[in-house]
């Protein structure tokens, strides 16, 4: 299914184009996404566990081009990537109505609306999706950026698993679980 590019004003008045990842764009979305994970506490993948290469990284974006329930959108501005948002489809038959989302920005475009914006986007684009039925989450419950966001979207909380992520200074954290019906 298309996505049709779009521009979006932020809080700070930065005009950014949201639009489909495509192949060319894989070596500075690795860039944009290591720059982010190192900025932040709440994902839970290490900047060193992130050694994707570009040419795995071009595959998993054709991946995205061709499955009919996935979509990863970036938000640019100029040739830079800021952030991300992926929805992904399960292939499975019994969940292939599910996708999960992923999402992350530069810390400096953090708090300007960028967020609800890729997620806005996101979410058109699921409910036009004749597959698709529900988007759902993982967020670290301490993430209140992220909770406040998916709950201002219209995501409710499905469950809490305690102590589901682990720092490395072994602090505990619990994961919610959310989903949104996009029928
Ligand atoms: C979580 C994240 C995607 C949110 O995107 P964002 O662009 O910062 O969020 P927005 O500016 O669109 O704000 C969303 C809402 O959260 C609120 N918010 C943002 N940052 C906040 C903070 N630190 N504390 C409390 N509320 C916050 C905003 O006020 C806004 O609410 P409002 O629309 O009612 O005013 C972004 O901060 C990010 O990439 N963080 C690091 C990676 C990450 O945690 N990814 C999510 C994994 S589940």
């Amino acid at each position: 299914m298309k996505f049709q590019q779009t521009e979006v004003l932020l809080k700070n008045n930065d005009i950014i184009t949201i639009q489909i990842c495509d192949i060319e764009d894989a070596e500075e979305l690795l860039r944009t996404v290591k720059t982010y994970l190192a900025d932040s506490e709440y994902i839970p993948v290490r900047p060193e566990e992130f050694t994707i290469s570009i040419e795995k990284e071009k595959l998993r974006i054709r991946s995205f081009l061709e499955n009919d329930n996935s979509l990863l959108l970036i938000a640019k501005k100029g040739n830079e990537i800021l952030g991300n948002i992926d929805i992904t489809g399960s292939q499975k038959e019994a969940i292939k109505h599910t996708a999960v989302i992923g999402m992350g920005m530069l810390k400096e475009y953090r708090n300007k609306g960028l967020g609800t914006a890729l997620l806005r986007k996101g979410i058109e684009w699921a409910r036009q999706n004749p597959v698709l039925e529900i988007l759902w989450l993982q967020v670290y419950a301490e993430n209140t950026a992220g909770v406040t966001l998916y709950r201002n979207a219209g995501f409710e909380i499905n469950g809490i698993q305690k102590k589901f992520f682990k720092s490395k200074e072994n602090i505990y954290f619990d994961n919610v679980i959310m989903s949104l019906d996009v029928r």
